[in-house]
């Protein structure tokens, strides 16, 4: 069919135009991915189309067809348009609703619960110790497992051929250890008093400090003895202490641990390093136990790390960690601390 001519029919053309605007509206209606989309708009408005030929044709159409003409095509673009966006939305749409189906969640299924390990007896005995003395302004400090003989006895006051190296069952390393010593003086420490030696040679009076840590000797493993324990050591050095600051701060510090009902005593006891000595026993149901040793710091040590013991007082003290959560926890048994086994441990929230 001709477009062009003096006798344009512009009724049927009209038609035709409303006719291609119907097609295309019913099409995208139907339309169900973009690409069907793409294809109606491709057959109304691509170069080739019917009523892009229609619109290049108007230039040489008769004046008063014109307008005619050019109105019939821009209503056509309208509903053309309106029908590809109307169903483009209802596409977007539709997968966001499929989206949002697949990806679900239903809130009222219970959670995946992941295994919570649980802290070592031992463990929640040392960070309670921790706890309690940093609040009453102490450090923690470690020391090494492998200690020279001179920190672990000499500077405590405990030369060589003193009875007081018998109280202790050492095991002796060959080899330097790693702490840079000569070989024979090396062994693991039978205690964590040697940890007092290092913090007083490194640093300068006032000090309050704790030293947790793993302790050795050369005993056999049985009910009440194991190679290898722990001990937490303390120690204060400052001006004017006392032996009553020792007292004070070992009873505060008990009556926290055990809980107020819990009678502690001190009894006279021995250990090189301090002077007086004294024991901490705690009233357990029948009987008092000690738990700790303890004392004012023995100006013998001052002197081995260079402290003057004319202008500071300190007194110190070493606890068995095992011994306190056997009796924390009722445990007869010291070897079950070290077996893992999950029964045991899973007691222990
Ligand atoms: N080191 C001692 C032991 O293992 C315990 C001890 C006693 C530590 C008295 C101290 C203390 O600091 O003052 O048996």
């Amino acid at each position: 069919m001709s477009t062009a001519g003096e006798n344009l029919d512009v009724d049927a053309l009209v038609a035709e135009i409303g006719q291609i605007a119907g097609a295309a509206v019913e099409a995208a209606g139907s339309a169900t991915t973009q690409a069907d989309l793409d294809a109606v708009r491709t057959s109304v408005y691509g170069r080739k189309s019917r009523l892009s030929e229609l619109r290049r044709a108007m230039g040489t159409a008769p004046p008063e067809a014109k307008p005619v003409l050019g109105r019939a095509i821009s209503a056509a673009n309208s509903r053309v348009d309106a029908a590809l966006a109307a169903r483009a939305a209802d596409l977007a749409g539709a997968a966001e609703a499929a989206q949002l189906e697949r990806e679900r969640i239903d809130v009222t299924l219970p959670g995946r619960r992941a295994p919570l390990g649980r802290r070592h007896p031992v463990t929640k005995v040392i960070q309670d110790f921790e706890d309690l003395f940093v609040g009453m302004g102490y450090r923690v400090v470690e020391g090494p497992e492998a200690e020279t003989d001179w920190h672990n006895f000499e500077a405590l006051n405990i030369p060589k051929g003193h009875p007081a190296r018998s109280m202790w069952d050492t095991l002796y390393l060959s080899g330097t250890a790693g702490v840079g010593t000569t070989e024979t003086d090396v062994l693991l420490r039978t205690h964590t008093s040697p940890v007092q030696i290092r913090v007083m040679q490194a640093e300068p009076p006032p000090l309050y400090i704790i030293a947790p840590g793993r302790t050795f000797r050369r005993d056999t493993l049985d009910r009440t003895h194991s190679p290898i324990f722990h001990q937490v050591e303390g120690l204060a050095v400052d001006r004017d202490l006392t032996f009553g600051d020792l007292a004070g701060t070992l009873e505060w510090f008990c009556h926290e641990l055990f809980g107020p009902g819990f009678d502690i005593r001190l009894h006279p006891d021995y250990f090189p390093f301090t002077e007086p000595s004294a024991g901490i026993e705690v009233w357990w149901g029948d009987r008092w136990l000690e738990i700790a040793g303890c004392g004012m710091v023995d100006p013998n040590v001052f002197v081995a790390v260079g402290i003057d013991p004319e202008e500071w007082q300190g007194f110190a003290f070493g606890f068995g960690v095992e011994r306190i959560a056997m009796l924390r926890y009722g445990i007869d048994d010291i070897r079950l601390f070290y077996e893992n086994d999950q029964r045991f441990l899973e007691q222990f929230t």
